[in-house]
């Protein structure tokens, strides 16, 4: 079936006479258990729960591989490296990637003897790393700098030299790309963006194909106490159902801003996956099936972006991206990427296209 069904079916029970068409979400920290406990279905809040276990459903679905729930990007990324990573092992990182992941890294596992080595994502550059490592950190399009590397290519390779390889797939959504069947061992995301995608939740997860790696993500969730709300968890399956659609207008609407940015002279550097003359252009129409919803571009210094977000009525001045409003903010407010003070990072939410270029248009004069 097509991902406009899929996403609606995902994780959803089959018919049953009189039951809801999706169970609500359960809050229980302890559940009867009398006997012995191996084999009960749920037993106690920090191991199991019927709302993760129906979400988890619907991302192994739409993955292609196992899914564990973390209650934030942040925490599905520290699960991975934290299960992968140990003293004397040497990590690929793209220079480009995340800041707070590249923090985690540097910070937190370089101070327990992992070598961190980072090379950029543009031309698939990590490649040239990859002798004698144990993980291969993949982030495409990456965020904010939108660059793309070819990742069944580089999981090839990785596989050849015995390194796991995991791809945050943050800004492509499972709709939009699908690491695992191009080769990667671990799919990361924080659903906090597009897939829950309402701007009022932060969730993440790990989509896996190999069941001994599934196992040992759950049981970091259980030691670590790493546990997701089951209300967080419900809401970002309920908005699952819209994620085609949603994806539709945000991407629709994400290319009409970067062709109508692209023609304006007070504009430059116009990123997004999606225009043919982009950088990017030719492997993410290889790999994606979408091109995703953000897009970045440079204004001439702090102060026009400023303007420009003063004078806007539509685009949320705010961090993060993916949801239903348009949102976008200078990127250079929080250091740690090495990017112009005018770069702006644009997240295209599901306004009517026209509003959003008229408001664009107006913000740029001004
Ligand atoms: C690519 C990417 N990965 C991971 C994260 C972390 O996600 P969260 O904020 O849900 O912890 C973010 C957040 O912006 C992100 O952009």
């Amino acid at each position: 079936m097509r991902d406009a069904t899929r996403v609606i079916h995902a994780g959803v029970p089959a018919p049953e006479q009189g039951t809801p068409f999706r169970r609500g979400p359960t809050f229980a920290s302890t559940y009867h258990l009398s006997g012995e406990p191996a084999g009960a279905p749920f037993s106690y809040g920090r191991f199991d729960n019927p709302t993760w276990a129906d979400f988890e459903q619907a991302l192994a679905e739409l993955e292609g591989g196992s899914a564990v729930v973390y209650p934030s990007g942040m925490a599905a990324v520290a699960a991975v490296m934290g299960c992968v990573l140990r003293p004397g092992d040497a990590v690929v990182m793209p220079s480009d990637s995340y800041y707070t992941s590249r923090v985690l890294v540097e910070g937190y596992f370089a101070a327990m003897g992992v070598e961190v080595r980072t090379a950029p994502t543009e031309g698939d550059q990590q490649a040239q790393k990859l002798e004698g490592a144990r993980l291969l950190w993949l982030e495409t399009p990456s965020n904010p700098g939108l660059d793309v590397c070819d990742i069944a290519r580089l999981a090839a390779e990785a596989r050849r030299l015995g390194v796991l390889v995991a791809v945050d797939n943050t800004t492509a959504t499972p709709l939009g790309q699908r690491p695992l069947s191009l080769g990667a061992d671990f799919s990361v995301a924080s659903d906090t963006k597009a897939l829950s995608g309402h701007s009022d939740l932060l969730l993440g997860h790990v989509a896996a194909t190999d069941p001994d790696w599934s196992a040992r993500l759950r049981l970091w969730r259980t030691q670590m106490g790493s546990i997701p709300g089951p209300m967080e968890v419900w809401l970002a399956h309920r908005s699952l159902g819209t994620l085609d659609v949603r994806l539709e207008r945000m991407c629709a609407n994400a290319l009409a801003i970067a062709r109508f940015l692209a023609e304006r002279p007070e504009v430059h550097r116009v990123r997004y996956p999606g225009l043919p003359d982009d950088p990017a252009h030719g492997v993410a129409a290889r790999q994606m099936s979408r091109f995703g919803h953000v897009l970045s571009f440079e204004l001439p210094n702090r102060e026009s972006a400023e303007r420009f977000f003063a004078a806007s009525r539509l685009v949320y001045e705010a961090t993060s991206f993916g949801g239903l409003h348009s949102s976008a903010e200078r990127r250079a407010r929080w250091g740690g990427d090495v990017i112009p003070e005018g770069f702006i990072r644009f997240s295209a939410g599901l306004e009517d296209p026209d509003d959003l270029l008229e408001d664009l248009s107006r913000a740029l004069s001004a």
